[in-house]
């Protein structure tokens, strides 16, 4: 059970909602607290809404912590979290859910008597009603704010501004948007007009996706356990870019191909559904994120050697032996993806960044070594930032005699000095980076 959790006396979703946020403000990540707090709310209404708020309220964190700013005289201290949470829990009903702006008010103050914080009742009831008062001025403040105006840090408004000159706002409103439910059809099982035709007949809105063969969007979010075929692994969730990757490798039968940062097994399975007879070797650092590989690959009745261990070690087991095939899916700051993880915004800090290429550039040269001559490596990330891709890959180019670019000729994405960017939105897909090299034959 979450800490907290069990003091909670009602399933109120604003309570909730303000439990989750000021774990968030003090460091925490919403894909990994929100199915604890969900599981406790019985109505799925409630759920829904205690989503659509927490999603809601750290997509635009930043604009609403302006205007909390320019509300309140004093800052709330730091054991008061919870408070400012729900000052911006109403706030964020208040600008963006059509909830009744009296129902916003009322039940959010309310909410701080569940805390047994009964003096922050009037104090939230009070700056809520100002900012219904004060509305049109403090949202005209903003357009002089560009991170709070885009609620985006600077450091990632700057990169943008520098990757897209002539339309930074609208990666920026792309990354800020709400994204589709997005599927990849088994085609082992079903074709995706098949699919689609399936969906249909269940009442269930879907559309193709234009440039990704096996996927689908859903018009409206649903429970992915309703899905028709989900639980015989006919459809997984995946975004449309990410489902780029494995018709990139020029999967054959009998290849032995080595995903290195394999969970939670998205592209592992869509690999085993491409060519199912491969040796898939799937290794991860994370054993509880490993276990939801085996999960997944059990769901689609696949199989693979699971490896737990640190893809930059250069002993681990899996380094016995040689790859025709690498996908290096490496961790990275997951700016393309901020629209499915609004919360990166807050937690990811510029400093992050240089870390992480540390780390990439260190289980590549690793991971490197493993790939038999004449075979191909692709290279992902999640990101839209110079340094985890293109600048990422020219220096380790330059260092590294063996290695050449096999350039990709496909429809999507921009052709960066090496490989191709996927800008936010682009297509509908997240920002996603992808490049494929050759390991020449000594
Ligand atoms: C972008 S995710 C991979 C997503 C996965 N390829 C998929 O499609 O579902 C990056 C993964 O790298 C793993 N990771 C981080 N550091 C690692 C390391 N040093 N060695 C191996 N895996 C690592 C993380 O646990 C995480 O699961």
């Amino acid at each position: 059970m979450p800490a907290g959790a069990g003091t909670m006396k009602s399933g109120d979703p604003r309570l909730v909602s303000a439990l989750v946020i000021q774990k968030v403000l003090a460091g925490r990540s919403l894909s990994e607290l929100l199915p604890q707090y969900l599981d406790r709310l019985a109505d799925s209404r409630d759920r829904g809404l205690v989503q659509a708020i927490c999603f809601g309220v750290m997509r635009n964190y930043l604009k609403l912590h302006f205007i909390q700013r320019q509300l309140m005289a004093k800052p709330l201290k730091s054991r008061d979290r919870d408070i400012e949470a729900l000052v911006l829990i109403g706030l964020y009903q208040l600008l963006y859910l059509r909830v009744g702006d009296h129902a916003a008010v009322h039940e959010t103050a309310g909410a701080a008597n569940k805390l047994r914080k009964r003096w922050a009742v009037g104090l939230i009831n009070g700056v809520l009603r100002n900012f219904q008062r004060q509305r049109e001025g403090l949202i005209e403040a903003l357009e002089g704010e560009p991170e709070a105006r885009y609620a985006m840090p600077g450091w990632l408004l700057h990169a943008l501004q520098t990757q897209w000159p002539e339309s930074w706002q609208q990666r920026a409103e792309a990354l800020n948007s709400h994204p589709p439910m997005s599927l990849r059809v088994n085609r082992q099982i079903n074709s995706r007009d098949d699919y689609l035709d399936l969906l249909r007949k269940n009442g269930i809105d879907a559309e193709p996706m234009p440039r990704v063969e096996s996927g689908i969007n859903l018009t409206r979010a649903m429970d992915v356990e309703s899905l028709p075929g989900f639980a015989r692994g006919c459809v997984s969730i995946q975004d449309g870019a990410a489902q780029l990757a494995a018709g990139l490798l020029g999967l054959q039968p009998g290849q032995h191909v080595l995903d290195a940062c394999a969970a939670p097994g998205g592209k592992s399975c869509h690999m085993l559904e491409m060519e199912p007879e491969i040796e898939l070797t799937a290794l991860d650092s994370d054993a509880e994120r490993l276990q939801r590989v085996s999960e997944n690959l059990s769901r689609i009745g696949r199989r693979a050697t699971l490896q737990q261990g640190d893809a930059a070690d250069p002993d681990g087991s899996w380094t016995s032996q040689c790859y025709d095939r690498i996908l290096l899916d490496l961790p990275c700051s997951a700016t393309g993806v901020i629209r499915r993880h609004p919360d990166i915004k807050y937690l990811r800090r510029e400093t992050d960044i240089i870390n992480l290429v540390k780390l990439q550039n260190k289980i590549l040269d690793t991971v490197w070594r493993l790939l038999k001559p004449g075979g191909v490596m692709l290279y992902a990330t999640c990101s839209i930032l110079p340094q985890e891709n293109e600048l990422q890959l020219q220096q380790f180019l330059s260092r590294q005699a063996d290695a050449k670019e096999d350039v990709m000729d496909v429809p999507w994405g921009e052709a960066r000095s090496v490989g191709r960017q996927i800008a936010p939105g682009e297509d509908g897909l997240d920002g996603f980076y992808y490049a494929r090299l050759i390991k020449r034959a000594t």
